[in-house]
């Protein structure tokens, strides 16, 4: 268990136990040589009373590794431990839910606050536990800089971007995503984070299908936010971040005001930063749209990778819309 000592160590010194109730505190692809630990990530939620942890595995590991991996943060986290479950990756397992192996997690839906902002998460029943923790910076970003703003959350999920925006103070968020249950854990999640109903808009629907919507009402965001799957089916047919991302990119653009900044995002291993970037140039010509790049939308030290760049799998920018 050396490598999760040295793991655990690291999250120490960055502070994140004090500041956060949840972050990934082990990232077995960067973080270890060991055949079994090196197909592990193990996230921590920090419910009101007790710790909750997540554990997905990406290969099959062995039962007495995951009972080690247990026991271990059993050990460390004496007084508040409350529950592991885990979540299989790894060939036909992954079409199942988390299921628990350790202690009991809450039923249902639990708060967690990441740096202060309270989140809905669960840890049963679910593929996953509601909050993606490698966008953690991208949220205190959001909550740094959108007050008065108005934003527009394309591919939400659980919503979490748009409850970092509304705890940043943003002046109205539109969350739309195509899943309804999702749509429903992210109404709810707003709520629980205390922000004011009338400031918040959810749309269940397809993004293919909205944007031209808005687009004929002339309504544009002040932030725009997109973080779609690398595939996904719809009734307007499919999508892929590797062959749609030009024909996305062009709905969007219009809909961001001048002086506006577009945050987008793939997690795709096929497409590569360049070819990401250069769909949304392609895009931009299209729409007669100038930009800027701000900068690199980057993971958190929570997710170390070794000395290869490339295995750093999130893709994405802040770009600026210029005047034209
Ligand atoms: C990668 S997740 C987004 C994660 C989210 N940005 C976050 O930080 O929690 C992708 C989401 O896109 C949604 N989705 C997929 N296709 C869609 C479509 N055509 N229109 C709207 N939402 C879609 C899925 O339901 C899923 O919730």
């Amino acid at each position: 268990m050396k490598d999760l000592v040295t793991a655990l160590s690291l999250r120490q010194s960055l502070h994140s136990f004090q500041d956060t109730g949840a972050l990934r505190i082990f990232y077995g692809p960067g973080e270890s040589e060991h055949s079994e630990l090196r197909e592990l990530a193990i996230d921590l939620f920090r419910g009101s009373d007790h710790d909750h942890f997540w554990i997905t595995q990406w290969k099959s590991i062995s039962s007495s590794t995951l009972d080690a991996v247990c026991t271990f943060l059993e050990q460390q986290f004496k007084s508040t431990f409350g529950s592991a479950v885990l979540m299989d990756r790894s060939g036909i397992a992954s079409e199942s839910d988390s299921r628990r192996i350790r202690g009991s997690p809450p039923t249902g839906r639990f708060g967690v606050r990441e740096w202060g902002v309270p989140y809905l998460v669960q840890m049963e029943n679910t593929k996953h536990p509601g909050l993606f923790l490698d966008h953690a910076e991208l949220r205190r970003w959001l909550v740094r800089t959108q007050s008065g703003k108005t934003v527009l959350n394309l591919f939400s999920y659980t919503g979490s971007l748009s409850i970092a925006s509304g705890a940043g103070g943003a002046s109205r968020v539109t969350t739309l995503d195509l899943s309804k249950a999702t749509i429903e854990w992210a109404k709810e999640s707003w709520i629980h984070a205390g922000l004011a109903p009338e400031a918040g808009d959810f749309i269940y629907g397809d993004v293919f299908e909205w944007l031209p919507k808005f687009k004929k009402k002339n309504l544009q965001f002040d932030t725009i936010l997109c973080d779609p799957p690398s595939f996904s089916r719809s009734k307007t047919g499919t999508f892929s971040t590797k062959k749609d991302s030009v024909r996305l990119h062009e709905e969007i653009l219009p809909l961001l005001k001048p002086g506006g900044v577009l945050i987008t995002s793939i997690n795709s291993e096929n497409v590569s930063e360049r070819q990401f970037l250069e769909d949304i140039r392609t895009a931009a010509e299209r729409c007669d749209c100038h930009l800027r790049v701000l900068s690199r939308i980057d993971l958190p030290p929570t997710f170390p990778t070794g000395m290869d760049l490339n295995a750093r799998y999130l893709k994405g920018f802040f770009l600026l819309k210029l005047p034209s």
